[in-house]
């Protein structure tokens, strides 16, 4: 979710207000994700590397998580969403550890949508996670090293339980994964629109989904 800073700088407005605006983008395309039968997303949301901004600033993106569950779980819990965080727990505050804990908690058993937030996250941090959990487990005799595979790294990650994304999306004319879901994205599909986040909508999604409908998924294999 790129450009939330650079839409609130065209504006005037300060980087925070890009943020907030950058919420309702989130919810408009939540919104539509049924239309268009999708039932998974994850969205990345706060990486490990944006400790590196200013505090201000790292306060305003967790002001997002604050402002996003307060406003929108008990509605998207009763639409029967299910909500994952997916990142490492350290360097967080108590109140932002409580509402990660609330809107698991609250809607574990849902399973008419499937929303990922990636907070806290980094991909290289993932499985430097995964695989000390499992050499954990090879120390404690539970599992040998050859039984190490891709089955057992993709249940060891955060993202375990969600298929590996079709189609990842990066805004605001950036072309990088920067630390994303490097495990689960080695054959996603790509594409990165050039509108910055906070202008994102259902109709944007669409434009990505048909890119993505008019390509070839060959998985390494020759074309059918
Ligand atoms: C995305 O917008 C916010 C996140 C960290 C998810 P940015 O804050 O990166 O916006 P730009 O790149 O400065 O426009
Ligand atoms: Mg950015």
């Amino acid at each position: 979710m790129d450009g939330n800073g650079r839409w609130a700088e065209a504006r005037g407005l300060p980087r925070a207000a890009g943020h907030r605006a950058g919420v309702d983008a989130l919810r408009r395309v939540v919104d539509a994700c049924p239309e268009f039968g999708i039932e998974h997303l994850t969205v990345y949301s706060f990486s490990t590397e944006n400790w590196a901004r200013p505090t201000a600033e790292i306060n305003a993106l967790f002001d997002l998580l604050r402002l996003f569950v307060n406003r929108d779980l008990r509605r998207l819990h009763e639409a029967g969403v299910r909500i994952r965080i997916l990142g490492s727990r350290t360097g967080l505050s108590d109140d932002i550890l409580e509402l990660i804990d609330k809107s698991t908690t609250l809607t574990a058993q849902n399973n008419r949508f499937h929303l990922n937030i990636a907070f806290n996250y980094g991909g290289r941090t993932e499985l430097v996670t995964a695989f000390q959990a499992l050499a954990r487990r090879v120390e404690a005799g539970e599992l040998s090293a050859d039984e190490i595979d891709e089955t057992t790294i993709s249940q060891a990650i955060w993202s375990a339980g969600t298929p590996d994304p079709d189609l990842i999306i990066r805004t605001s004319g950036e072309f990088r994964l920067s630390n994303f879901l490097l495990w689960s994205s080695a054959y996603s599909e790509l594409v990165f629109p050039d509108a910055w986040w906070p202008d994102f909508d259902r109709d944007h999604l669409a434009a990505a989904l048909a890119s993505y409908q008019a390509r070839t998924r060959r998985f390494g294999g020759l074309q059918k």
